[in-house]
């Protein structure tokens, strides 16, 4: 019997569990997918000690472990680093006992401490480990990286006090050079721009990055140039960059300071080019201080690859600006850069970093949740009440279904970990019909007009009608926004592609797709290919305003209460 390491993230949200034996991770899950929670919970003082009590159990239980069988818990989380920073900052207008007090810091201080105590009541021959939270997000991207040595670079909201990490990663270290202290926050800057701009906190970000796409930096009513303002935010230094909190206020919910420059708060998402020009800005600043952070990086390692995690790194037009305008070569980017990689990252720091063992633990998919039999699908098709015909060829059917323009939910083997859906749990349609995008955003997905799509594509197919680069690596999941080979592409891809408000530029964030990494999607693809000449889907996450589903159950709820065409499961094909 190998190490059994037990990842666990439950400080803030998207919680989750990640089980590692013998520096192999055989599974990995997000709390949320269970509980159908999105982000499984908010972030609070008091709630630390929620754990991802189902991702839990569903990581013992899929490796075939009992509790008595897990040696470390390692735990992406430092409660004492936290406390001894954040206790006495005394910031102006925090509410008491909120983050950031006296009274707050204490309990969350006191509620990881819980957590802690019960994750050791729960596995008792484990020895715990608290982890800072920076380490696991450059564990969670360096360790399963191929780089024996590349600079890394997590940046999110928050994780103890820091914000940002930069440093290096070899063999089985990682060596810190520079940590960015709170408040200069992108992360925070985000959520409170999201707020500011009508969105919610939590899935704001991601929104804020699509509306952004549709219009440039200049507010078309006022003629104002919010990059401008929001460089007034945000400076760039020797050091990395700062946030002027005078104005953000972040941990407290005062606006005022924003109104001078981005106008009053929205009590909710206006659809208007003037609010896209707000988010415009911001994403222009937000990609100047990643080049930014990347040139100084680069200078201080001299290396060719760079690892990146964090939430912010989900921001696939920033990090392809990392590879197109900075001396790196290799962008890896974790694809889940978000908190709930941190499980995978605190499990592979501590086998690495920790124990000293040689070995790194491999990422070369996300196919790394739970998975469902055919005798599963079955029970819950006929609970259900839906008949479901066994298909002989199913990635030919759906094929040929998508080709002539239905929209097709697709469930197949593991779930995939991180918030993209990668061809196990997705959506699929025609990228080619220009009209899908309009239909799958108001009737199937029901959810804002302006949210772009993105295709799966075979490798062999991927440079067609965009710039694929050499490095496969970001391409793979979704984390790079590459621009099309010319203007006339854009037409023969449209419901695909966003024009870039700033540049006019068409660009597409695409998963391309192994035949050997995910052969049945890949024979979907195939199938397209032979149909229309380009192995291309339209792929969206499987899913209306909820959680990813995750088993049959939630698939099948999913596709009654949408108006999707069709939903092929496991090896049945239920049409209405
Ligand atoms: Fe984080």
């Amino acid at each position: 019997m190998g190490t059994v390491i037990l990842g666990v993230n439950s400080a803030y949200h998207e919680s989750s569990a990640c089980i590692l034996k013998d520096g192999v991770i055989l599974g990995a899950v997000e709390e949320e997918r269970f509980n159908r929670i999105k982000h499984a919970k908010c972030s609070r003082v008091d709630n630390a000690d929620e754990l991802p009590d189902r991702a839990l159990a569903w990581a013992l239980k899929s490796a075939g472990l009992k509790p008595n069988q897990v040696d470390h818990i390692a735990f992406s989380f430092d409660p004492d680093e936290r406390l001894k920073a954040n206790k006495d900052l005394h910031e102006k207008g925090v509410p008491t006992g909120d983050f950031g007090t006296p009274e707050g810091e204490e309990t969350f201080h006191r509620h990881l401490h819980k957590a802690a105590a019960e994750l050791k009541r729960r596995f008792p021959k484990a020895e715990f480990h608290f982890l800072r939270h920076h380490l696991c997000h450059a564990g969670s991207t360096f360790f399963p990286s191929r780089h024996e040595k590349a600079a890394v670079l997590a940046i999110d909201g928050i994780g103890e006090f820091n914000t940002t990490w930069l440093g290096i990663g070899e063999g089985n270290r990682l060596t810190p050079i520079l940590e960015i202290p709170y408040p200069n926050s992108l992360g925070f800057v985000w959520e409170k721009i999201s707020e500011h701009l009508g969105f919610d906190v939590y899935s704001g970000p991601g929104k804020v990055m699509g509306y952004a796409c549709i219009s440039d930096p200049i507010g078309e009513d006022t003629g104002v140039d919010y990059a401008e303002r929001f460089r007034r935010v945000i400076r760039l230094t020797d050091s990395g960059f700062t946030v002027d909190n005078e104005v953000m206020r972040f941990r407290t919910r005062d606006f005022s300071g924003l109104e001078p420059l981005f106008g009053p708060r929205r009590p909710a998402i206006v659809d208007r080019y003037e609010e896209a020009s707000i988010a415009a800005g911001l994403q222009t600043v937000t990609e100047e201080v990643f080049v930014h952070l990347a040139r100084l990086l680069h200078k201080k390692t001299g290396l060719d690859a760079l690892c990146m995690a964090g939430g912010v790194t989900l921001n696939c037009v920033a990090n392809a600006r990392i590879l197109r305008e900075t001396p790196f070569k290799y962008l890896h980017v974790m694809p889940a850069a978000n908190d709930g990689g941190t499980a995978v990252g605190a499990a592979a720091y501590l086998w690495c970093h920790v124990l000293g063992n040689k070995s790194r633990p491999r990422l070369d998919h996300t196919y790394l949740g739970p998975e469902y039999t055919e005798a599963e699908i079955e029970t819950a098709l006929d609970t259900a009440g839906l008949k479901g015909v066994k298909s002989d060829d199913l990635p030919r059917q759906v094929a040929r279904m998508v080709y002539d323009g239905k929209v097709v939910a697709w469930f197949q083997g593991r779930l995939e970990f991180g918030p993209r859906a990668l061809g196990n749990r997705s959506i699929l349609a025609d990228p080619c019909r220009f009209d899908i995008r309009s239909r799958l955003n108001n009737k199937v997905k029901e959810r804002e007009s302006f949210r772009p799509f993105a295709p799966s594509v075979l490798l062999s197919d991927a440079s067609r009608h965009l710039q694929i680069p050499s490095d496969l690596d970001g391409a793979e999941y979704m984390l790079l926004a590459v621009p099309v080979n010319e203007p006339r592409d854009a037409q023969r891809i449209p419901a695909v592609v966003q024009e870039n408000g700033s540049t006019r530029v068409a660009t597409s964030r695409p998963h391309v797709v192994r035949p050997e990494v995910n052969p049945i999607y890949a024979r979907l693809l195939e199938e397209m290919k032979s149909l229309s000449g380009l192995g291309m889907v339209l792929n969206t996450s499987f899913n209306i305003s909820e959680p990813i589903v995750c088993s049959p159950a939630d698939a099948i709820n999913c596709y009654k209460r949408s108006k999707m065409d069709a939903l092929a499961i496991g090896p049945f094909l239920v049409s209405r």
